[in-house]
Parts: structure tokens; C-alpha cells; sequence
């Protein structure tokens, strides 16, 4: 038996946004792809895989009854608590680490709702990496060359070059990212304290001083931003 059966792992899932880029009437995660709902799937994905207990999602409290009907139509057996998401993506984690089911845990990912293409063996490596380096996130050497850029001030939609960087060198973030619970609260507690908002729960964590292991990501591991990655996901389901 490994290790990691031993270990007691929390999925917290943010499901507060509410899909500006998406632009549908109701926020991205509660729209239906191919009939299921998207939030659905991604977590019809987690009750699959065996190293992860439980879940706790972050949503807003307009959603909450909604949420609590999904888990008895689809049988998510896995949902622990249902809080309150909050203003940012930051707030919603910092509400969700806060319950007692994630303070029993010994490592805590934290996955997208709108990420529905991952794998049980996918969120099972991210788990292992986790307990080993103490955080690890997925990501990807990007497909396009990346150039850091100022935006012009008279042309907003335009941008100067500043610096080209090493492709090699950079990769596209996406989650689940885990985290040994411990590391993951402490890096949150000091965020909030110091008014820091990242863009990922890893910068977070960086920005605390741990470090932070990348491990490769998985290229359908889309997140569903825009319409047209809705379409993109659409045709992946058909197609696997
Ligand atoms: N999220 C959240 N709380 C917020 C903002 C976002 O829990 N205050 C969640 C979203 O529901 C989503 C994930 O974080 O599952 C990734 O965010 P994103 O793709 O940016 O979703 P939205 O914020 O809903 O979309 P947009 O930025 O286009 O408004
Ligand atoms: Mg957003």
C-alpha cells in the first residue's frame, strides 16, 4: 500500500466567479456541457479518483441550494461543505481552508471548476508530487513565444516590447495545485495580512517563501474562459 492511502487530502474547489469573459447569463461553471453541467463533471472526475477524500466548494450563497441539488441528482458523495465564496478567487480558498474538513487534512488541492478535462491518474500525480515536495503545480512549456511588453499609454490595446523570454524557461500554469495543508494556510494567512493578491494559489505560496515544484501539465486541461473553449471542449468529449 503507498504512502499516500495514509494521507487525508481535501479538494477545494473555487465556483465564485461569475464568467465576465464568457458572457453567458449564467456564470460558466452551472452551464451545461454536452447536458451535464460544467462543475459537475469536473467534479464527477474527483469522486472518481481514489486519493482524494473530500471536497469543499467555494460558490456564492445564491448558488448554494443549487449546488446542494447537483450533489443528490449526480451522487457527488465527496462534498463536505459548501462556503461562501468570496470578491476574488483569493477570498473563496482562505473561506474554504478555514472549514474543519480541511483542517483535518494533510495535503489540499485546489482545482478550477471550469477545468473539466483532467484525469484521475492526472490529479493522483499532482497528489504524490504534492506530499513529496510540499507544493506542485502542473504546467506546460508554452506554444507561443512570450514577450513581456508595457502597455502604451496613448494606445491601450497596444504594448511595447520590453524582453523576449527563453521559452524553455517558462511554463503555462494551469490546476489542480496541491499543497501540504500546513504550507498552504500559513502562505494564505500571510497573504491576507499583507494585502498580496496572486493570480494562482503557487504565487501565493511563493510569495510566502516556499518553494514550488512544476510538474507537466496536461495539454487538454483547458480552462473554459471564453466561448470558444467551450467549443474546444465540446469536441474533446466527443473525440476521447
Ligand atoms: N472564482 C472564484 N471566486 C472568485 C473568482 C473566481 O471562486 N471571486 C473561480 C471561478 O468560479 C473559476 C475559477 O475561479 O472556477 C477560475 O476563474 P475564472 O476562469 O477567471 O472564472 P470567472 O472569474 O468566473 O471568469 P471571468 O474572470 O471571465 O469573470
Ligand atoms: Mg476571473
Amino acid at each position: 500500500m503507498s504512502q499516500q492511502s495514509t494521507l487525508r487530502t481535501t479538494l477545494i474547489v473555487p465556483a465564485a466567479g461569475s464568467g465576465t469573459r464568457f458572457g453567458a447569463a449564467l456564470p460558466k461553471q452551472f452551464v451545461s456541457l454536452l447536458d451535464v453541467p460544467i462543475i459537475v463533471r469536473t467534479l464527477q472526475v474527483f469522486e472518481q479518483t481514489p486519493s482524494i477524500d473530500t471536497v469543499v466548494i467555494a460558490a456564492s450563497p445564491d448558488f448554494h441550494d443549487h449546488i446542494t441539488e447537483l450533489k443528490q441528482t449526480f451522487r457527488l458523495e465527496k462534498i463536505a461543505a459548501v462556503v461562501e465564496g468570496g470578491k476574488e478567487r483569493q477570498h473563496s480558498i482562505l473561506n474554504a481552508l478555514q472549514t474543519p474538513v480541511c483542517a483535518a487534512s494533510d495535503i489540499v488541492l485546489v482545482h478550477d471548476a471550469v477545468r473539466p478535462m483532467i484525469t484521475p491518474a492526472f490529479v493522483t500525480r499532482i497528489v504524490e508530487a504534492a506530499s513529496l515536495h510540499g507544493s506542485a503545480i502542473p504546467g506546460l512549456v508554452p506554444k507561443e513565444t512570450i514577450k513581456e511588453c508595457d502597455i502604451l499609454p496613448n494606445s491601450p490595446d497596444n504594448a511595447a516590447v520590453v524582453k523576449t523570454h527563453e521559452r524553455s524557461r517558462l511554463r503555462a500554469i494551469q490546476t489542480p495545485q496541491g499543497f501540504r495543508r500546513e504550507i498552504l494556510l500559513e502562505a494564505y494567512q500571510k497573504a491576507h495580512e499583507q494585502c498580496f493578491v496572486g493570480t494562482d494559489d503557487a504565487s501565493v505560496v511563493e510569495f510566502a517563501g516556499f518553494p514550488v515544484v512544476v510538474v507537466p501539465g496536461m495539454e487538454e486541461n483547458i480552462k473554459i474562459t471564453t466561448p470558444l473553449d467551450f467549443r474546444w471542449a465540446e469536441w474533446l468529449l466527443q473525440v476521447k
